[in-house]
């Protein structure tokens, strides 16, 4: 097994990275909150693929928690982690402090072009100020040439793309298919904060997408939102946030299949108290 390096400290981890930068060696980067499970462990199989060398970051990021409960609860397991990282071969940990990370640093105000004001930016105010800010963060720090996302944070992955492009930061962002459970339910850290029933039940998020994907030739756009509200009325355990059906590069929400020829539908949905994220493409 090799040897995996962790640094909690920026200076530290920027003169490691010098190193690997003056030898001519490319870096491939996983950043991550943590709580990791087999999505992200092919993230970094990706970046081993890809890189001579990869770095993974764990972060419980505070400013893009719009809630203060949820980033209270969410799951933080640093020994497993390294225990996982360390098998896939992470050649380097970053696991910073929130001192660290944030005392000297201002959440900045980026335009998205619009990108944040439906669904995750609609239902959680300036998390995705927070997320670029931190990403943008990460990557001035590790300067990597390539970094690994998974398509279950979709509109995370297409503000991420184009915040690096305005901010002229040469990194490639990779967008890597969503991991499943075996009875379909996207993998998410989140996952193990549901009760045995939820877990159960959760399964109904991505059973009703994929009847969305058949459906979609048959009935119209407000036709498919109904169906899928209609099945999270069954249970009380559901409380469903958004359905949207939207462009996949512009994310604005149809009315009709004939305004996209790319064209992708998301859900967000309380399962309990946990809230789920998922989507799947219609067509493109
Ligand atoms: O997707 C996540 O885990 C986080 O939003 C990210 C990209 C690590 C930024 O904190």
């Amino acid at each position: 097994m090799s040897n995996m390096h962790t640094s909690n400290t920026i200076d530290e981890v920027k003169s490691q990275l010098t190193k690997i930068r003056e030898q001519g060696l490319s870096i491939g980067f996983v950043p991550t909150m943590g709580a990791l499970h087999k999505g992200h462990l092919t993230l970094i199989k990706e970046a081993r693929k890809e890189n001579d060398f990869v770095v993974c970051s764990i972060f419980v990021n505070p400013i893009q928690f719009n809630n203060k409960t949820d980033l209270k609860k969410y799951p933080r397991n640093i020994e497993l982690d390294m225990n996982m990282l360390q098998k896939e071969k992470c050649d380097l940990l970053f696991y910073p402090s929130e001192d660290e990370m944030l005392s000297t640093y201002q959440v900045e105000e980026f335009d998205f072009g619009g990108l944040d004001q439906v669904m995750e930016g609609k239902f959680r105010p300036g998390h995705f100020q927070g997320v670029a800010t931190i990403v943008k963060r990460l990557f001035e720090i590790i300067e990597p040439q390539r970094a690994y996302f998974g398509m279950k944070d979709y509109q995370q992955l297409v503000i991420i793309h184009k915040t690096m492009k305005d901010n002229n930061l040469p990194v490639e962002i990779v967008p890597c298919s969503t991991i499943r459970e075996k009875d379909g339910l996207a993998m998410s850290s989140r996952n193990q904060l549901l009760s045995k029933v939820e877990r159960k039940q959760a399964a109904t998020i991505y059973k009703v997408l994929k009847k969305t994907k058949i459906h979609s030739g048959f009935y119209t756009v407000n036709e498919i939102k109904q169906y899928v509200e209609a099945q999270f009325e069954k249970s009380k355990n559901f409380k469903l946030e958004y359905i949207e059906i939207t462009d996949m590069y512009t994310l604005k929400p149809l009315k009709a299949w004939t305004q996209s020829n790319n064209v992708i539908a998301c859900i967000a949905i309380q399962v309990g108290n946990v809230r789920l994220i998922d989507n799947i493409i219609l067509f493109s």
